[in-house]
């Protein structure tokens, strides 16, 4: 069989190997797909190794995404404005495409599985670090009429809005001005529910059926969902399918199919529930 990995560290708890798996048994593909530890100081050893030893693609989690980046011979456009890939595809002559699928996988979650309309959409992003970069461009593409990113540190919001800003309507905003401000969605990209804080949102930034989305998921609802349920959101979405979806993005790159997600996704989500 073709053979495929997740490479990161740490990486046991990644579910990429099962939702892959079960890509391939769906569509017929005879593939296998791996875990694999990265060393933290030789991600570029690890890399050649498994291409040179007839791997055809790599998924790439924290912390490697921006070595990834790096080290990829030729980037996509998507790829290069996030400064992360997450996807490596082998070419030819031991050359390697890097790709980013996150974006596109946390816009097609929110407007194919639950039918978010982002046409004419005011949304909030929070925080400025490396997943908030990632999901960028794609929230930019997708007609929504305004991106608003706010952020602990200013700085930053603010030069990711620039970094945005030939792609679409967007500008930075602290977290202290956005009272005035509604939101139809609201997308939560740091890890500050890790720790069960919630960033400093203004409770009246959400629009009467606004949504909210992690993009963070935990086997219990994250404390940004709760939040965002507390709020009275239409919907308070964590970033399970936003993984499964970034995942089927990942396999059509390589294998030109496009997988059904939903369900794989129905699987994860019933394990969880
Ligand atoms: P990632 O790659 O997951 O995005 P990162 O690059 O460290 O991680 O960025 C984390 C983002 O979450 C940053 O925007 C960070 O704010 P700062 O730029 O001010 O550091 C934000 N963040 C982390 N913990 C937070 C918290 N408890 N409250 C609010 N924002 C937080």
């Amino acid at each position: 069989p073709d053979r495929y990995a997740v490479i990161g560290n740490p990486i046991a708890h990644s579910q990429s190997p099962r939702i892959h798996t079960a890509f391939a048994r769906a569509t017929d593909q005879d593939l296998l797909y791996e875990r694999m530890l990265g060393n933290l100081d030789d991600f570029a050893g690890d890399v050649a190794r498994f291409f040179a030893s007839g791997g055809c693609g790599l998924n790439v989690t924290l912390p490697f995404k921006t070595a990834a980046w790096a080290l990829a011979d030729e980037r996509t456009a998507r790829a290069e404005i996030a400064g992360a890939v997450n996807t490596l595809i082998r070419l030819g002559g031991n050359r390697l495409r890097g790709d980013n699928t996150d974006g596109i996988g946390l816009v097609r979650d929110l407007a194919d599985r639950y039918g978010f309309q982002f046409q004419g959409a005011r949304v909030l992003l929070v925080g400025a670090g490396g997943a908030a970069r990632g999901v960028l461009v794609p929230l930019l593409e997708t007609g929504l009429d305004r991106l608003v990113i706010a952020n602990r540190t200013p700085e930053k919001a603010a030069e990711l809005a620039l970094l945005g800003a030939e792609h679409g309507s967007v500008r930075a905003c602290d977290f202290n001005r956005l009272a005035s401000e509604r939101f139809d969605l609201i997308i939560n990209a740091t890890p500050a529910g890790l720790n069960q804080q919630v960033p400093p949102i203004p409770s009246t930034c959400l629009a009467p059926d606004g949504w909210t989305y992690d993009m963070l998921y935990a086997d219990e609802p994250t404390s940004f969902c709760r939040w965002g349920q507390q709020q009275g959101a239409a919907r308070s979405l964590d970033g399970l399918g936003m993984l499964v979806e970034q995942a089927a993005e990942s396999f059509w790159l390589w294998r030109g199919i496009r997988p059904d997600t939903a369900g794989v996704y129905a699987v994860l989500r019933g394990a969880r529930a």
